[in-house]
This record gives C-alpha cells, sequence and structure tokens, in this order.
C-alpha cells in the first residue's frame, strides 16, 4: 500500500498526541509521586536546572509587557506550567503588576489585634480565592517573623512579638491558603527581623532563643498547616546564609519537622552561592538567575554538584506542583469575585474587629450622635490629599501591601458624615503630609531640602486653621499616622513618634479644645508619650484594609464596640526596649559587617519588659472596650499531661461587646531563666450585658516546655505551673496553679 508523505506526517502525529496523553505524568489518577518520578525521567539537565530559577522581568500575567514577573518558567516540550506567584498578605499583589487589583482586606498586624484566627482564616479565603481568579498558583507568605524591634520597617507586615499569637495566625492562614489551591509560603526564614543591612545582616541567635522566639511560628506553619513553601530569608543567621542554611533547611525544616514542599530563596539577593545553596536544599533561585542556572549545569558537568542532588531539589517542587493540582488546572474561581461584594464585607468585619480603644478619659467614646452638634475631623488622614500617594494611604509599604482598586479606600470625613447625620462635620487637613526625607536621613539632600523648607511654611498655615476650626466645635476628632511611604520594606523607622507636624498639630488644638480624641493608624509602635496627657481618648487602627475609615466612624459613634487588643507592648518610651546589640546604632542595629547579636535572647516584647519590671504605657494584650467584663470560676484541671481550663466571663455593663480572654502560663521556678508569663491560649468572645460565657482552653506538654540547650531537647521541669487568665498581660484576673 503507497501511504503519502503527508499522511505519514499526520499518522505520527496522531500517534505522539495519544502518547503525550497517557503519558504518566499527565494522568491525574496517578500519585504525585508516581507522576513527579515520570516527569523527571523525561527532562535533560538543562530543563530540570530552568525550573529551578525565577522568570526575571518578561510579559505578565494579564498581557502588560516588562514588569516583573514572579514565577518559574513554563516547559512547552513537556507540558510543565509556569507557576505563578503572587502576594496574598493584604489582599493580591501580582508581581509588580499595578494593573491587577483585589480587595484590600487586612494586614498581618491589623488582624492580630483582632485576635480572632477564625475571621482570619475567612479573610485568608477570600484572599485565596482572589488569587485563583488573578491566576496565582504560589503565595509568597505571610510573614511569620517576629516583632523584634519596634522601628522594624515591616513590623506592620508581621503579626506580633509574641510566638504563640504569630503561630495561631500563621497556622489559620496557610490552612485558608491551600484549601483553596493556593501553595502558600510563610517567610522570611529564618531571624529576620529587621530591614537596615536587609541583604547581609549576620544575625547572632541561640539556639534556645530561636526554638522558643523565632522558629515556633514556622514549626506550626509546617507541622499544622502543611505549608508546602518556605521563604529562605536574605539574613545570615550564625554566619551562614540563611539560603544556604543546612541546619535550618534540611536539618531542622525537612528532617525534624517533616517539611515535603519546596524552599524559595528571598528574592534578588536570597541565594548567595551555587553548591552550598543546592547542597543546603534551597530549591528555587529567585527572582532570576544569579546562581543557579548556568552556573548550576557547569557544577554538575565539572563534577562538584551530582545530578542527584539537582533531581531532589526539583522533584520536591514538582512534588508540589501535582499535590496542588497546578497541572491539571484544578482550582477555578470567575473573575467576579474579585472585590465582591462578599469580600468587601468580610473586609468590614476585619476592619471592625481590629480597632483598639487606647485610652477613653470620662468615657469621651463613644460620641453621642444626640449630644456632638458639631464635630471637627481634621488630620492628613481625615481626607486623602494630593501629595498621598494612593497606594501608600492607610497601608503600609513595599511588597505586602494591596494594589487595591482606585478609591476603594474611603475618606473617614465621608463616613463620619453619614453616620453622623444631625451633626455638623467639619474638616481641616491639619498638616502636610509628612514624606520620608523629612523623616529620615535622606533631607541632606538638596531639593529634598526645599521640599522640607515649604513643607514647615505649609504645616504653619495648616496647624493654625486647625487651630481656628477646633476653639469653636464640641468636639475633635484628629485622624493622623504613619503611612507605607514612611513604614516599609527596605527601610527601618528612624524614630518612634508620628511626624512632627502631627505632633504639633496634636499639642495645638487638645490645647484650644479639651475634648480631642486621637485616631492613630499605623502598623507598629508609635510613642505617644509626649501628648497623651493632652488628649481624651485615643483608638488605634492597624491599617486593616480598605474599610477602614467605616470602622473608624462607627467604632466613634458607639455603632461598633471596639475589641480589639494590642499585639505588641506599648513602653512609656523607646528607652525602655533593650539597650545594646539592638539599640546601638542611632536607631538600633549593628553594621551589616558586624554581627548582630540577639543578646536579649528569649526576653522579647512582654517577656523583657516583665522581666525588668518596666512600667508600660499599654500592655501587650491591652484594649478597652464601651463595656465591662467579669472574670469568675476559674477551674484547671490535669489529665496526665493535659491541662483543661475553664471561665466564665460576664459582661457587666450596658452594651453588647467582644472580650478577649487570654491564657498565659508560669513555671514558677526552674532551673533556667524563664519568663514570667507567656501567652498559651486566647479567645475572642461576643457576650451580651448580663450574659455569661465559659471559655474553655487545652493546654498540651508543648504549653510548659522549654528549650534546654544542654540536653537539647524540649523539656518541662516537675513543680508548680501558674496558669494566669486575664485581659492583659499585665492584668491578670484569675489565678491557679497545676503540678507537673
Ligand atoms: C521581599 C519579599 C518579597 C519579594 C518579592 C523581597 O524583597 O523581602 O518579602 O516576597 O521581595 O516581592
Amino acid at each position: 500500500m503507497k501511504v503519502n508523505r503527508l499522511s505519514l506526517i499526520f499518522l505520527l502525529a496522531i500517534v505522539q498526541l495519544i502518547q503525550a496523553q497517557t503519558l504518566p505524568y499527565k494522568d491525574a489518577s496517578l500519585s504525585p509521586e508516581k507522576r513527579t518520578e515520570d516527569l523527571l525521567s523525561r527532562m535533560t539537565l538543562e530543563e530540570k536546572v530552568t525550573q529551578l530559577s525565577g522568570l526575571g522581568k518578561g510579559q505578565g500575567e494579564f498581557g502588560n509587557t516588562n514588569v516583573s514577573i514572579f514565577g518559574t518558567p513554563e516547559n512547552e516540550r513537556l507540558g510543565i506550567p509556569k507557576l505563578v506567584m503572587g502576594h496574598g498578605i493584604t489582599g493580591v499583589r501580582s508581581g509588580r503588576d499595578v494593573t491587577i487589583n483585589s480587595t484590600y482586606m487586612m494586614t498581618p498586624i491589623g488582624i492580630a489585634a483582632s485576635w480572632d484566627t477564625e475571621l482570619y482564616e475567612r479573610a485568608a479565603t477570600a484572599v485565596a480565592k482572589e488569587m485563583v481568579a488573578l491566576n496565582q498558583d504560589l503565595n509568597l507568605g505571610t510573614t511569620l517573623n517576629i516583632i523584634r524591634h519596634p522601628l522594624g520597617g515591616r513590623n506592620w507586615e508581621s503579626f506580633s512579638e509574641d510566638p504563640y499569637l504569630t503561630s495561631r495566625f500563621g497556622v489559620a492562614y496557610v490552612k485558608a491558603m491551600q484549601s483553596n489551591g493556593i501553595i502558600c509560603g510563610p517567610k522570611h526564614f529564618v531571624a529576620n527581623n529587621q530591614e537596615r543591612h536587609r541583604f547581609d545582616i549576620n544575625n547572632v541567635v541561640d539556639e534556645r532563643t530561636l526554638r522558643e522566639i523565632y522558629l515556633p511560628a514556622f514549626k506550626a506553619a509546617v507541622m499544622e498547616g502543611g505549608a508546602l513553601n518556605i521563604m529562605g530569608a536574605y539574613n545570615r543567621l550564625n554566619g551562614t546564609f540563611m539560603c544556604e542554611n543546612k541546619w535550618m533547611l534540611t536539618d531542622i525544616l525537612r528532617k525534624e519537622w517533616g517539611f515535603k514542599g519546596f524552599v524559595l530563596s528571598d528574592f534578588g539577593n536570597g541565594v548567595q552561592s551555587t553548591v552550598p545553596s543546592a547542597l543546603s536544599g534551597m530549591n528555587v533561585e529567585m527572582h532570576g538567575t544569579k546562581y543557579y542556572g548556568d552556573k548550576m549545569i557547569a557544577a554538575v558537568k565539572n563534577g562538584e554538584l551530582e545530578e542527584s542532588v539537582i533531581d531532589q531539589l526539583l522533584c520536591e517542587k514538582l512534588w508540589v506542583m501535582f499535590s496542588m493540582g497546578v497541572f491539571d488546572k484544578k482550582w477555578e474561581q470567575p473573575k467576579s469575585i474579585v472585590h465582591s461584594d462578599e469580600h468587601q464585607n468580610i473586609a468590614l468585619d476585619v476592619a471592625r474587629k481590629a480597632i483598639v480603644l487606647l485610652k477613653n478619659e470620662d468615657d469621651i467614646l463613644p460620641l453621642q450622635k444626640n449630644k456632638v452638634k458639631k464635630l471637627a475631623v481634621i488630620g492628613t488622614n481625615a481626607k486623602r490629599v494630593n501629595d498621598h500617594p494612593e497606594y501608600y494611604y492607610m497601608q503600609g509599604g513595599g511588597s505586602g501591601r494591596t494594589y487595591h482598586f482606585e478609591n476603594a479606600i474611603n475618606n473617614p470625613v465621608d463616613e463620619i458624615k453619614s453616620i453622623a447625620k444631625d451633626t455638623e462635620v467639619l474638616y481641616a487637613q491639619g498638616c502636610t503630609v509628612s514624606s520620608k526625607a523629612r523623616e529620615t536621613s535622606d533631607k541632606k539632600k538638596p531639593k529634598e531640602q526645599q521640599k522640607i523648607k515649604a513643607d514647615k511654611e505649609q504645616d504653619k498655615k495648616l496647624i493654625h486653621e486647625a487651630v481656628e476650626l477646633a476653639k469653636n466645635v464640641d468636639t475633635v476628632v484628629l485622624i493622623v499616622g504613619l503611612h507605607g511611604g514612611l513604614e516599609t520594606e527596605g527601610w527601618d523607622r528612624e524614630h518612634p513618634y508620628l511626624p512632627s507636624a502631627q505632633v504639633e498639630l496634636i499639642k495645638q488644638v487638645s490645647k484650644v479644645n479639651p475634648n480631642t480624641v486621637v485616631v492613630l493608624t499605623g502598623g507598629s509602635f508609635i510613642d505617644v508619650t509626649d501628648w497623651i496627657d493632652n488628649v481624651k481618648g485615643i483608638l488605634y487602627h492597624f491599617y486593616c484594609g480598605e474599610k477602614i475609615s467605616q470602622a473608624m466612624a462607627e467604632v466613634l459613634f458607639g455603632d461598633i464596640n471596639p475589641g480589639g487588643k494590642l499585639p505588641i507592648s506599648f513602653p512609656k518610651s523607646i528607652k525602655q526596649y533593650p539597650e545594646g546589640s539592638i539599640l546601638t546604632h542611632p536607631i538600633g542595629y549593628s553594621k551589616s559587617d558586624v554581627s548582630n547579636i540577639y543578646s536579649e535572647g528569649i526576653f522579647v516584647g512582654y517577656r523583657y519588659f516583665d522581666k525588668n519590671q518596666e512600667e508600660l504605657l499599654f500592655p501587650f494584650g491591652y484594649g478597652l472596650s464601651y463595656t465591662t467584663f467579669d472574670y469568675s470560676n476559674l477551674l484547671v484541671n490535669k489529665k496526665d499531661n493535659t491541662v483543661e481550663v475553664s471561665v466564665t466571663i460576664t459582661n457587666t455593663g450596658k452594651v453588647i461587646g467582644d472580650e478577649v480572654v487570654q491564657l498565659y502560663v508560669n513555671d514558677e521556678k526552674s532551673s533556667v531563666p524563664r519568663p514570667i508569663r507567656e501567652l498559651k491560649g486566647f479567645k475572642r468572645v461576643l457576650i451580651a450585658p448580663g450574659e455569661s460565657v465559659t471559655v474553655d482552653f487545652t493546654l498540651d506538654e508543648k504549653a510548659f516546655a522549654f528549650w534546654s540547650s544542654n540536653e537539647k531537647q524540649w523539656i518541662i521541669e516537675p513543680g508548680k505551673f501558674n496558669i494566669d487568665v486575664g485581659s492583659s498581660s499585665r492584668d491578670i484576673k484569675l489565678s491557679k496553679f497545676v503540678t507537673f
């Protein structure tokens, strides 16, 4: 039979197609392990290595050219899909493509101030769905670093100074992301707690401190949350860069914790070598190729690296991609889900629950709608003014922020007007929006100097206008604070105060009107000592999402009762933070070529202040309410090594409200220094006036153990342990003890 050439080619193509479809790695019914093994066996060395580096710059997901693309490349020959990476920390931020907008849902520190992990699960689920709708596969987050220093630029992007609180939020987040189709990559592993010298600082941390403070949230994210990705940090730990730190990446992460996923380097400067990084268990170099790629191929060819090492690194990545359905395009969400009404409502819940009431002298809050006839709303955050870059307004700066929809963040002035319909609401800007230059050493530049001079002139005029307005109203609400230009990834804050013009504004306005309330927005500790006595009320909002302004207005007028609590300590002064290793540089920290010694050890945050019996302005866990709560009936029952605790909380006030019940543990006598108190449980409960609820906790052995440096393991020393239950770390209402 005569077969012409064309038919032969056609026939061959069909055979190839059928074969391709039946290739084992394309068969979704096979296990991820089998599929990985099969695909790997079909790849050349070059193809394997290409999968272990990021894409760099190129064409964005939705056709935009020349944007930074976050992800690893596709392989057309084998049909390996591109792995698209984005941030889902506050909303969605895909690569650096500003045209991809989403719901600005939350900030980590803000959601931590809600102390509500169920709410976080809902919020993170919504973000995960938006990520899927926006074609993302992997989330570069969230940040599980502990807030060690009050000026850290990324504090707003972290949860807390406490490992337990951070762990609970971390687990909730990873579960929400991965059960909705997004591979989750907690970061920056580990001891990444400042921005100065971020690419090469050497942090010296003893093992006990790592185990008790800096590692627990990552451990929980992996062991309880099942995180399938981890981002290796830029910094060095005890002399070794984190992206070539075998002790951390292999011995602890994989062997001890059973991590089965893959590690990404932090972007641009994470990976600092080829062979040591590969041997340490660093799978994928981001965000382009510096040390992997050709250098890796050369290392295999000249015998420095076994190809089996590359196979192992790739195996872990492919296994995650198969397990999470990336090859099979398993997850889909309609575009209409992005910024849907449902998601905006979740953002509203988040914003409401994240507000912390810090001061309420003479019960100035809530403002009475029928009593406040004339209200002045003043301040740089009361309305977004022109020099306030939209993306910095009411959020922190850097890669964690969201590219939200234009005007998604309403103005507090408008929200207040719509709530207090019978009140005359007047507005003044108050002062200029402080630039970074004004607040940092950039002020040396001539162009910046000119701007600073002009701003100062303008401030005089604006403060004068505000003072005149304040004289003629019943009450003043000053809405001030920080923004993403002042508090951001890339550099740390240089001082803990509000911008100087705002401090002047608060002082002058409160002098002429005694009924002044300050609403602060920010993502970390702000030293308020200089003016706190001049004002009657203070609300703190940790930039928590796009509905922040509505929530502020509702809390001011009592439509919502604030129930948030501080996830960080507020000492009276920054000087109360540890001297020495942390505060050497004018604003702290060591130089990059000098080791940054974590000499305070496990005594971070409230652990430090408690140990040194420092008086605080607002302790960790603190927050007021428009109602009052009574604690009674603490029961503690130890069965084997588990301790059951229950306590009754009664709302003794007049309005419905949330209380965050906190449980702290203390070892009465120990052979090593231990904290006076450590958070080991918390629950946020809503209680109607006159009603009571019973709150239960179960503590396992972990709650009582410490890391023994001698024995290299967690141990519980026999003796008495106090169980303290209260409404902040310094307001313990009831205590009982158990004996181990
Ligand atoms: C940051 C990471 C971020 C990455 C990509 C790095 O500079 O440290 O947190 O995920 O950039 O934007």
